[in-house]
């Protein structure tokens, strides 16, 4: 995947230039038991196709929760709740394409990978260029930014679960050999910026 050496070589430029100003963290792994809850939701997602159609998709998080127990269990060791979940699936192979900031309460979001996910790239852009509102199909909005008026500052590979700052400008690049590419994200009733520290 060329896209992907290139934004990686990229990252490394801006750390060895030191130029501290773009400097953030964008995103963290988290070791995670998530495996069987991965392959419930995967079933689930496979079985409900029809839900599926948009972009992004959010979930009962109730009857989730009911029904994959492990949806709750995998975060005991961190102590923290869910709040809500969503599924998201990316056809998105332009690496032009699909920046935005997610429209959300929350600033950390942590990201679970159900399918292709380790043939994706995730970027992470600046701007000082405000965004648009756009509102997908299905009601969910996002903020969207063009790629022109953004500079790449980091990227990473959701191979495994992932602390995200979603209201910093990003981007799911997929494979066109590995699609769609499906993502679980979810939301916490409480603050989980210590866990990406
Ligand atoms: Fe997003």
């Amino acid at each position: 995947m060329t896209y992907k050496v290139i934004a990686y070589t990229y990252r490394a430029t801006w750390v060895n230039k030191s130029n501290y100003k773009y400097v953030m963290k964008y995103y963290k792994y988290i070791d995670l038991d998530y495996k069987i809850f991965a392959e419930k939701m995967k079933s689930y997602i496979f079985s409900n196709g029809e839900m599926f159609k948009t972009f992004w998709t959010q979930l009962d998080s109730d009857l989730i929760l009911s029904n994959i127990p492990e949806t709750s269990s995998m975060f005991k060791p961190y102590n923290i709740n869910v709040m809500n979940i969503s599924i998201t699936r990316s056809f998105n192979t332009n690496s032009l394409l699909g920046l935005h900031r997610d429209y959300s309460e929350a600033e950390l979001r942590i990201n679970i990978p159900i399918l292709n996910c380790e043939k994706s790239v995730t970027n992470f852009y600046y701007s000082t260029v405000d965004p648009t509102l756009e509102i997908l199909a299905n009601g969910i909005p996002y903020l969207d930014y063009n790629y022109k008026n953004c500079t790449l500052v980091d990227s990473f590979c959701l191979d495994r679960p992932a602390i995200l700052r979603v209201k910093e400008i990003h981007q799911v690049v997929a494979n066109a050999n590995y699609l769609p590419r499906i993502s679980c994200t979810i939301d916490f009733k409480e603050n989980i910026f210590h866990l990406f520290e």
